[in-house]
């Protein structure tokens, strides 16, 4: 469980994370295309927009921290693409590293030890509840 302390922090960087999610998430992308290249080529069939659509689930999440059921919908959504790609429990470690990284690269002495570690929690957090779906989902042979 996250303390609510946590999901403050995390709520309360929804503004700047409205301002600055794609460049975020765009900063993501590329450091995962130099560090793992393995991983970006999941990408490699995905449409354009990818950064948007993860800076606007990444906003949600911050946004809905507090109500996870608003997010139940567009969770088994996103669950069901990973799936159709293949994305496993061990990617999301990876995923997670590089997107931390990318906030800091992006908002530098913005982003402070105790946003960054509530920011470590909730998307840990967000990845297994990611995982548990989609294992699941695996499990049912899709
Ligand atoms: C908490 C972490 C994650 C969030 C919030 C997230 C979010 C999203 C979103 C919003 C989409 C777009 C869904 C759509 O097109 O409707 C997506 C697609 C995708 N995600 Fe994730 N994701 C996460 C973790 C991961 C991980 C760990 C991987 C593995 C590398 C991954 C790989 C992909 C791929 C390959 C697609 C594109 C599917 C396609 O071709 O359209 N995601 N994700």
């Amino acid at each position: 469980m996250l303390s609510d302390k946590t999901k403050e922090i995390v709520k309360s960087t929804s503004p700047v994370l409205q301002k600055h999610g794609v460049a975020i998430t765009t900063r993501m992308y590329e450091r995962m295309a130099e560090e793992y290249p393995e991983v970006k080529a999941l990408f490699a069939n995905t449409r354009d927009g990818q950064a948007e659509r993860l800076a606007s689930a990444v906003l949600a999440y911050s946004q809905n921290i507090d109500n996870l059921d608003a997010l139940q919908a567009s969770i088994e959504s996103i669950a069901n693409k990973h799936v159709g790609v293949n994305v496993l429990p061990e990617h999301y470690p990876i995923v997670g590293q590089l997107l931390l990284a990318a906030m800091q690269d992006v908002l530098g002495d913005a982003l402070n030890e105790e946003v960054l570690k509530a920011w470590e929690e909730a998307y840990s957090f967000l990845a297994d509840v990611f995982i548990n779906k989609e294992r699941q989902l695996y499990s049912q042979g899709a």
